[in-house]
């Protein structure tokens, strides 16, 4: 069975690290055959770090998603800035960061605080089953569509796109393919922001959307943009909020650490999920031009696949790399990218965000837990948490 096999993502975790390790060990990065070509998939931290900060030779714009969406994608859907190169992608994310004022950022932080305190509240009054429903989605989801001003109105059809558009990416049939009720999804969504972004155009407001249309940023632009922002800060952000529970559950002396001092260890709590949860498995590049990568000779034209997740455990780096461990440092991880012009865009937002929920609900509910294993959706893109059962107080065990 090889990465291109689907089965292969249906595999327990467990069974899928212990394959990359093997491949860690190996010579040099093995050539994965796939009906389109294939790809060569780059396991260990130094070779993904480098082929992520030579955006010459590792480029983009053939699209960067594995497997590969059918060509007609780009020309509907237009180019989203993951899928741009020089001096395209500088410029929109360019366009993007000014957009960030630091009065909007102000805000932002303020609204995470006040959202966080709502889910948890929330929490306290109705005793919800599913974590990833009633905490993990609402954070990141309530913080984009509020930077982005959407009205509430949009706010329901918005996440039942996103959650079709992320669901089993690759893994449902017999070979791994993006499945077209994600691309239909991936479609309304675009349309439901185009039409904001012609509302914004006319009635500009103090939002994200007014900030770019103003700037100049077009209508199919503007649909990439915020589809990407949507699937790429919800899905992501929600999958490590769930993972860190399952982790604290899984990890009593590392939350009765956590638990000792906050303030103290947060911050590596959440690199440290990041990390071990590696929300993102992979992101493909393809070679410019010929190219030696640490010793290893890629031709102009080839794929390659840079497993985050494999990076991740990566003995050479980290020590006892199975291990969760807050206390980890330095923690070079590679979760939100590994260097380079791509570098996750949402990071600082996605640590605030992991930050500012947990100190919430560890403070005023410190015996929250998971109380069964969580539901994990098989695939071969992002670490998805379908469902996760919860309590709030301590689990009465009968003699
Ligand atoms: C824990 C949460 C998150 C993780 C693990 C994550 C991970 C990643 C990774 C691995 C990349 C690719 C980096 C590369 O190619 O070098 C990326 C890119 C990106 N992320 Fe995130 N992300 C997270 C949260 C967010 C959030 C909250 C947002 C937005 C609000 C966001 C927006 C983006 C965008 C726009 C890009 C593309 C940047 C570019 O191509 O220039 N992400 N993220």
């Amino acid at each position: 069975m090889t990465l291109a096999d689907p089965g292969f993502w249906r595999r327990p975790p467990d069974e899928r690290l212990a394959e990359f390790a093997r491949l860690r060990g190996l010579d040099a990065p093995v050539f994965v055959p796939e009906r389109r070509g294939g790809y060569h998939a780059l396991v260990r931290h130094a070779d993904v770090v480098a082929a992520s900060r030579k955006p010459d030779v590792f480029i983009s714009g053939p699209g960067v998603t594995m497997p590969r969406p059918p060509r007609w994608v780009r020309l509907v859907f237009g180019d989203s800035m993951v899928n741009l190169d020089d001096p395209r992608h500088a410029s929109l994310r360019g366009i993007v960061s000014r957009a960030f004022t630091p009065r909007m950022v102000a805000r932002i932080a303020d609204n995470v605080a006040l959202v966080a305190e709502d889910i948890v509240e929330n929490v306290i009054r109705n005793r919800p089953a599913d974590f990833v429903e009633a905490v993990a989605t609402q954070l990141p989801f309530r913080v984009i569509c509020d930077m982005m001003g959407i009205p509430e109105r949009y706010r329901g059809p918005i996440l039942q796109q996103v959650n079709h558009a992320t669901g089993n990416t690759g893994v449902a049939g017999r070979r791994l393919r993006v499945p077209g009720r994600s691309l239909r999804a991936l479609a309304r969504l675009h349309r439901i922001v185009a039409r904001v972004g012609r509302e914004r155009r006319r009635y500009p407001t103090d939002d994200l959307i007014s900030a770019l249309v103003t700037a100049g940023l077009g209508a199919r632009e503007l649909g990439a943009f915020f589809s990407l922002l949507l699937v790429a800060g919800v899905e992501t952000t929600r999958n490590t909020i769930a993972h860190g529970l399952v982790l604290l559950t899984g990890h009593p002396e590392q939350r009765a650490l956590l638990l000792s001092d906050l303030d103290r260890y947060l911050p590596g709590f959440v690199e440290e999920v990041v990390r071990h949860s590696s929300p993102i498995i992979q992101f493909r590049r393809t070679v410019a031009r010929d190219h030696d990568l640490n010793g290893y000779p890629l031709r102009a034209g080839d794929d390659v696949v840079l497993f985050y997740t494999s990076a991740n455990r990566d003995e050479a780096v980290f020590a006892r790399p199975d291990a969760f461990d807050i206390t980890r440092s330095p923690n070079p991880h590679v979760g939100f990218g590994g260097g380079g012009p791509h570098f996750c865009l949402g990071a600082s937002l996605a640590r605030q965000e992991l930050t500012v929920l947990f100190r919430e609900l560890l403070t005023r509910l410190p015996e929250v837990r998971a109380t069964g294993a969580p539901q994990l959706v098989p695939s071969s893109f992002d670490n998805r948490v379908g469902r996760l059962p919860f309590a709030t107080a301590p689990l009465i065990v009968s003699a």
